[in-house]
C-alpha cells in the first residue's frame, strides 16, 4: 500500500473518536470510518449528542459526518474495506489473574487483531494506536501471520503510532501536535508502512514533527512520556508535604524551580493527585514491564509515582477530616468537581472518586456539583469504592454550586473547572453553616478573598493558616 484511501478505526473512544476526526478534516480525500463493538456509541457519534465532550469536537463532526467521515458498528465490513487500520481499543489495568492491578489488559486489542485476520481479504497496514507494552506489535503480527499463511493475497505491516493527545484540550493537540511518533519494521516493506502514514499526518503536521522510529522505540516511548509527566506531578506533590510542615509555599517553589529552563515551568502544578485513564495506568505497565525483565530496582523506582499519588489522595482528605475537627460523620460536605481534569466529563481514576470514598468511609453526607459529569456516572464511580446503599444514603448530585453548598460546613474543590474560580463566594458563605471551610486540592481560588468573606482556607502545599503565624 503506497497511498492510504480509506482508513478505518477500530475504538470509538475518547482516542479513536476525536483522532479520526481530525484526520477525515486534515484530509478530504481520505474516508475514514470509525467501527466500535459498543453499537449505541455508534448511535451518539451520528446523532446530535456525541458521546465524548471535547472542545472544538462537534462543529468538526457535524463538517465531516456523511461526507468522508463515517460512524458504524458493522466492524468486520469497515476492516475489510480499509487500506489503513487504527486499533484504538482500551488497554485497562488488568484486574485478575497474572499481572493483576499492574498489567495491562491486552484482550481488546488481541480480539481486534483476530477480527482483523477473520475479515480482511486483501493487504492492509495495521496501527497500534492503542497504549500496550513493548513487543505488543508483535503478538499482533503473529496473529496476523497465522491469516496470511492461508491467504495468499493477504499482507500484513503493523505499525506503532502512539497517541499523545490530551483530554480536554484533544482537537487542539492533534491539529498542532509537538510530534507524531511512528515506529515500524527496519526493513523495506516496513519503512514504505511508515512512509503511507507518514504521507497521512504531513497533510497537516510539519514534517520535522513526525518522528519515526523502531516499533519497540516507539511503544516504549508513550509509557515513557506518561511516566514523566506522572512524575512531575507526583514530584511537586511530594514537595506540598514539604510546605505543609515547613511553612514553604508549593507555588513559590515551583515558580522558582521551574524558571530554570532545564527544569521548565509546566506540569508543576500540586493537587490532589492526577487522574485519568492513563497516568497510572501506564506507569503500572512500565513497572510492570520492568518487572517482566527483572529489572526490579527501575520498576521500584517508577512505582514511587503511583506511591506519591495514593498518599496525596490519602493526605488531602486526612487533612479535611481533621480540620473539620476530626469528625464529620453527617456533615454536608459540597464536593465541587467530578471530572478528573477541567475540559472533560471523563472520570476515569479521578482523585474525586478516592476523596469521596475517604469521606463516606467517615459517613460524611457528600453533595456533588460538577458543571459535565452526569448524575449516573457520578453515583456509579462512587458505589465502586463504597457500596451503592451508601451511596444513595449519603450521596446527593446538585445541578447548581450554590445549591450543593446551601447548609454545607465545607467545600471541597477537586477539579480545576474555570467556573469555580467566577463564584460569588460571599454569597456562598452566608449559606453554609459556620465555621465554614473550604478545601481547595486545584489551587485555584484566591485564598485572601476567601479569607475576607469568612471561610478558614486550606490548600495543599501551604502551611495551615493558624500556625502559619510564627511571630503572633
Ligand atoms: P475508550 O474506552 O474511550 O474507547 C475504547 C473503545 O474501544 C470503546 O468504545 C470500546 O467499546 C471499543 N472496543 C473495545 N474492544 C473492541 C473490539 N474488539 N472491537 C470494537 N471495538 C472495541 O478508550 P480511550 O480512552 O479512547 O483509549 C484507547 C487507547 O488509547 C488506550 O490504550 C489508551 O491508553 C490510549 N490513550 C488514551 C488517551 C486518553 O486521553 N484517553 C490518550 C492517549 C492514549
Amino acid at each position: 500500500i503506497e497511498k492510504v484511501e480509506k482508513i478505518t478505526c477500530v475504538g470509538a473512544g475518547y482516542v479513536g473518536g476525536p483522532t479520526s476526526v481530525m484526520i477525515a478534516h486534515k484530509c478530504p480525500h481520505i474516508r475514514v470510518t470509525v467501527v466500535d463493538m459498543n453499537e449505541e456509541k455508534i448511535q451518539q457519534w451520528n446523532s446530535e449528542k456525541l458521546p465524548i465532550f471535547e472542545p472544538g469536537l462537534e462543529a468538526i463532526v457535524k463538517e465531516c459526518r456523511g461526507k468522508n467521515l463515517f460512524f458504524s458498528a458493522d466492524v468486520g465490513k469497515s476492516i475489510n474495506e480499509a487500506d489503513l487500520i487504527f486499533i484504538s481499543v482500551n488497554t485497562p489495568t488488568k484486574m485478575y489473574g497474572r499481572g493483576k492491578g499492574m498489567a495491562p489488559d491486552l484482550k481488546y486489542v488481541e480480539s481486534v487483531s483476530r477480527t482483523i485476520a477473520a475479515n480482511s481479504d486483501s493487504p492492509k497496514i495495521i496501527v497500534e494506536k492503542s497504549t500496550v507494552p513493548v513487543k505488543a506489535a508483535q503478538s499482533i503480527k503473529t496473529i496476523l501471520k497465522e491469516a496470511q499463511a492461508h491467504n495468499s493475497s493477504l499482507y500484513f505491516q503493523v505499525l506503532s503510532n502512539p497517541e499523545f493527545l490530551a483530554e480536554g484540550t484533544a482537537m487542539n493537540d492533534l491539529a498542532n501536535p509537538d510530534r507524531v511518533l511512528i515506529g515500524g519494521e527496519d526493513t523495506a516493506d516496513g519503512h514504505k508502512a511508515v512512509q503511507a502514514l507518514v504521507d497521512v499526518y504531513s497533510n497537516w503536521v510539519p514534517t520535522e514533527r513526525i518522528i519515526t522510529t523502531n516499533t519497540w522505540s516507539s511503544e516504549l516511548s508513550k509509557l515513557v512520556a506518561n511516566a514523566f509527566l506522572a512524575q512531575r506531578i507526583s514530584s511537586i506533590n511530594a514537595v506540598s508535604a514539604i510546605c505543609e510542615a515547613t511553612g514553604a509555599d508549593v507555588q513559590e517553589v515551583a515558580h522558582a524551580v521551574g524558571c530554570d529552563t532545564r527544569i521548565g515551568n509546566k506540569f508543576l502544578q500540586a493537587s490532589v493527585g492526577f487522574g485519568g485513564s492513563c497516568f497510572q495506568k501506564d506507569v503500572k505497565s512500565l513497572v510492570y514491564l520492568c518487572e517482566t525483565y527483572n529489572l526490579q530496582t527501575v520498576a521500584n523506582y517508577f512505582h514511587g509515582i503511583i506511591e506519591i499519588n495514593d498518599y496525596q489522595r490519602r493526605r488531602f482528605s486526612d487533612t479535611i477530616i481533621s480540620e473539620m475537627f476530626n469528625t464529620v460523620s453527617n456533615k454536608k460536605i459540597a464536593i465541587f468537581g467530578f471530572a478528573f481534569k477541567k475540559n472533560t466529563a471523563d472520570t476515569r481514576e479521578s482523585s474525586a472518586i478516592h476523596v469521596g470514598g475517604h469521606l463516606l468511609e467517615e459517613h460524611a453526607e457528600l453533595v456533588v456539583y460538577d458543571p459535565k459529569v452526569p448524575e449516573e456516572v457520578i453515583r456509579h464511580e462512587l458505589g465502586l469504592v463504597s457500596s451503592p446503599e451508601k451511596v444513595s444514603k449519603l450521596v446527593t448530585v446538585a445541578s447548581d454550586p450554590y445549591e450543593a453548598a446551601k447548609d454545607a460546613h465545607s467545600i471541597v474543590i477537586l477539579t480545576e473547572w474555570d467556573e469555580f474560580k467566577t463564584y460569588d463566594y460571599g454569597r456562598i458563605f452566608e449559606t453554609m453553616k459556620k465555621p465554614a471551610s473550604i478545601f481547595d486540592g486545584r489551587l485555584i481560588l484566591d485564598r485572601k478573598t476567601l479569607q475576607t468573606a469568612g471561610f478558614r482556607v486550606f490548600t495543599i502545599g501551604t502551611a495551615k493558616t493558624q500556625s502559619l503565624n510564627l511571630f503572633p
